[in-house]
């Protein structure tokens, strides 16, 4: 017979009511996080979502709304990086500031009882100079609140760990402000990619070109340097209306006010207004097998297996597909080309096999050389520079001229 497991009983906080006048009745004010030029597009995507007070700053997007808003921000957002929940925001002169915001923060709606917590502190000439004191300051509140109402403290997070909740504290001159990461591991990380593969383009950089070329699903696209595929994946996810944070858990889903029959509902929902199909073709290609196989298998995990077409072709020589549509494409660069001189080269051959093969197509680059961009003759029509594994990568959007 198995024996019933007996929980250790949880003090008795009415955290229902505690949930319903902190966590879910307020109107909170979140931040997505992005890479610094990528915020007007990820404006536009919260725009578009509807959510409220959508302003962009430097390094991601204020909003506001009840906690469904992050949830729907989390899984719908192709280029944030994270989603903050801002607990407190407030003027800082001393230490006791920081001991009296943290205090009042009602952490038993936010902080499971006992699990791992990082905090994770920034300073910019702020009056709180210590990091490590800030840190303790914060914990030592958080214990003091969870103690008092019979709840063990968090743990502190070990090194690595993704699934551990994360805190931030930021200090900027006489401001402060305390947040909880609602996303957990970062957004890039849909939950499809298998292990493998060199040189992937990450999803938010891919999701931002598609979306800065306009892509909505509705022409034909065409990767022909598609690597291990993020491209292609990221346009059918985006064709076929599906959130790209379908697949994937979120922090938000292990806090005690975490709302699971809302979270379900938007989740259905997503699933409602699905498209069965990619309304337009989706070709990938590549001149090589092993890539060609990897994006396939990265497809299949994103769900996504039916709307793409993969072929090995060589981008020189294979015909155009029935167009035209839009052409995207992450080139190979630095060392996997040799020299400076052959990726100048390879650049130059690019330029002169769009023209050649593609006239009226449109066509989306990201280029870690933006002064290559001439090379490839586009009409250009929209660019921007985001960061990338430290390199400064540029996404140029154009169309190809009909000579
Ligand atoms: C930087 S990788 C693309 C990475 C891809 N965006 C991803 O997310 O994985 C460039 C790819 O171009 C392919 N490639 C290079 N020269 C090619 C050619 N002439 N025709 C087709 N594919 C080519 C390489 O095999 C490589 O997989």
């Amino acid at each position: 017979m198995r024996q019933a497991v007996v929980k250790p009983a949880m003090p008795d906080i009415n955290l229902e009511r505690r949930c319903k006048r902190q966590a879910w009745a307020p109107t909170h004010r979140f931040f997505a996080v992005t890479a610094p030029g990528l915020e007007p597009l990820c404006a536009a995507e919260m725009a578009a979502l509807g959510l409220a007070g959508v302003e962009p700053v430097s390094g991601g997007v204020h909003f506001a709304g009840r906690l469904e808003a992050a949830y729907q921000a989390n899984l719908w957002l192709r280029i944030a990086g994270r989603v903050l929940l801002r607990l407190r925001d407030f003027r800082v002169r001393r230490w006791e500031d920081l001991e009296r915001q943290a205090a009042s923060v009602p952490w038993e709606v936010w902080l499971t009882p006992g699990a791992p917590l990082r905090v994770q502190v920034a300073l910019h000439q702020s009056n709180l100079k210590h990091s490590g004191r800030v840190e303790e300051v914060v914990l030592s509140a958080a214990a003091a609140r969870l103690a008092e109402l019979g709840l063990d403290a968090p743990t502190p997070a070990a090194a690595g760990d993704e699934q551990a909740q994360s805190l931030l504290v930021r200090g900027q001159e006489r401001r402060a402000s305390l947040s909880l990461d609602t996303s957990g591991p970062h957004l890039h990380k849909r939950g499809w990619r298998a292990q493998g593969g060199t040189a992937p383009l990450r999803e938010d950089l891919a999701a931002a070109l598609l979306l800065l070329c306009g892509y909505d699903g509705s022409l034909p696209l065409l990767d022909p340097l598609c690597g291990a595929g993020t491209l292609a994946i990221e346009a059918a996810l985006l064709a076929r209306r599906l959130p790209p944070g379908g697949q994937r858990g979120f922090a938000f889903e292990n806090w005690p006010c975490h709302r699971a029959a809302a979270w379900q509902h938007l989740k259905a929902q997503a699933g409602q207004g699905a498209l069965a199909s990619a309304p337009a073709a989706i070709l990938a290609r590549d001149h090589q097998a092993r890539p060609l196989a990897l994006a396939q298998e990265n497809a299949a995990l994103a769900g996504v297996a039916a709307d793409v077409t993969f072929n090995r072709d060589d981008f020189f020589t294979a015909p155009p597909p029935a167009g035209p549509g839009l052409l995207v494409m992450n080139p190979p660069y630095g060392k996997r080309l040799g020299s400076v001189r052959q990726a100048r080269d390879f650049m130059d051959r690019l330029g002169q096999r769009l023209r050649a093969a593609y006239p009226g197509w449109r066509c989306g680059v990201v280029l870690y050389r933006p002064e290559w961009a001439g090379l490839l003759g586009l009409k250009e029509e929209a660019r921007l520079a985001a960061p990338f594994g430290g390199l400064k990568v540029t996404l140029l959007c154009g169309s190809i001229p009909r000579e």
